[in-house]
């Protein structure tokens, strides 16, 4: 069994064309299966790619809320969706469309269980096709800002690297 890197890039010589819009072989499909869950970087787009349940998906790697890592979220279903758990927060959001999912109650309404929510799309997924025991991701083209695009930003990569910096000084002074 050949070891999947926990990150990789995609070289221009990996890309193939799936279908329309920009696509990138991530791997053999075994390969995946036993990884379960994988860090990529394809064009300037950092992206978990997750095998679950016999299905692969494909996410911006970093939650919309404020950029935390989904690598190693945990997944539930939640109202008959599989969602991913946020390690940082807990947010949870939907493997299948990114949608963030929250969990509301009516404070002036006590009787009335909490029940789940959408926030509406947070998190821009990609789409993952297998091609003759390859894998490729093919990076979204849906139109529009979606939040998770902020930390595809140079802005946006600038901060994550402020708070890892942080983290770091803040375990080598403890
Ligand atoms: S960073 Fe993901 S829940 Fe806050």
């Amino acid at each position: 069994m050949r070891d999947l890197p926990n990150r990789r890039s995609a070289t221009m010589s990996e890309e193939a064309t799936v279908e329309s819009g920009r696509s990138f072989l991530v791997g053999n499909k075994k390969d995946l299966i036993e990884a379960k869950r994988i860090s990529v970087t394809l064009g300037d787009r950092v992206v978990v790619v997750i095998h679950h349940q016999g299905v692969f998906y494909a996410m911006d790697q970093h939650c919309y809320h404020a950029g935390g890592s989904l690598l190693n979220g945990d997944i539930e279903e939640i109202n008959n969706k599989l969602c991913i758990v946020c390690p940082k927060h807990k947010y949870k959001i939907s493997l299948e469309e990114g949608e963030g999912i929250y969990n509301a109650s009516n404070p002036k309404d006590k009787d009335q269980p909490p029940c789940w929510m959408s926030k509406g799309i947070k998190q821009r997924v990609h789409k993952v096709t297998e091609v003759d025991g390859n894998v490729y991701v093919t990076l979204s083209v849906t139109p529009g800002w979606i939040e998770s695009d902020y930390y595809q930003t140079e802005k946006g990569r600038a901060e994550l690297k402020r708070v890892k910096d942080s983290e770091k000084n803040k375990s080598a002074s403890s």
